[in-house]
């Protein structure tokens, strides 16, 4: 297991949409334990694929303290209310803003070894998985308010 580098705003990757998993084998349990070791390391709670530069739709979250949940190729399939809360995020250096997300997902996903499963989760948690889903769709938690896209456009000149 290793701890990768966490790519950073102003890498065009960080705006690719990721591809489905096809293959659930050795690699993709690989590139999970790094995730996960990597965001632990990096003090995140969620962390997705391609902020490790690989552009598959894989996402790992902390569900509580030293508990961990992979999803992949998640599809949300509800969502209840709506939450302001603040975010960060790994590849976004020094920045907080609040941010408004559904009070409750509910989440279709696959485990690492390929079986379906569903996962509800709301407020802190919810608000994280959909983070890391939208990193999926190169979405960033900057383009949602004013000030986020004040900081982005230091890095970014044309999203
Ligand atoms: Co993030």
């Amino acid at each position: 297991m290793s701890v990768r580098n966490i790519i950073q705003i102003g890498n065009a990757t960080l705006r690719k949409k990721s591809k489905p998993v096809v293959n659930f084998d050795e690699d993709l349990g690989a590139l999970l334990d790094d995730m996960r070791k990597t965001m632990v390391e990096k003090g995140g709670v969620g962390i997705a694929g391609v902020q490790v530069g690989v552009l598959r739709r894989v996402i790992v979250v902390e569900v509580e303290e030293g508990e961990y949940l992979e999803l992949v190729n998640p599809e949300i399939i509800k969502t209840k209310g709506v939450v302001k809360d603040t975010e960060g995020c790994l590849s976004v250096p020094d920045f907080y803003c609040d941010v408004k997300r559904p009070k409750y997902v509910s989440v279709k996903a696959f485990d690492r070894k390929g079986n379906a499963f569903t996962f509800e989760a709301k407020d802190y948690l919810a608000r994280c998985v959909c983070h890391e889903i939208d990193h999926l769709n190169g979405v960033l938690f900057v383009d949602y308010t004013d000030e986020g896209k004040k900081y982005r456009s230091k890095f970014e000149v044309d999203v």
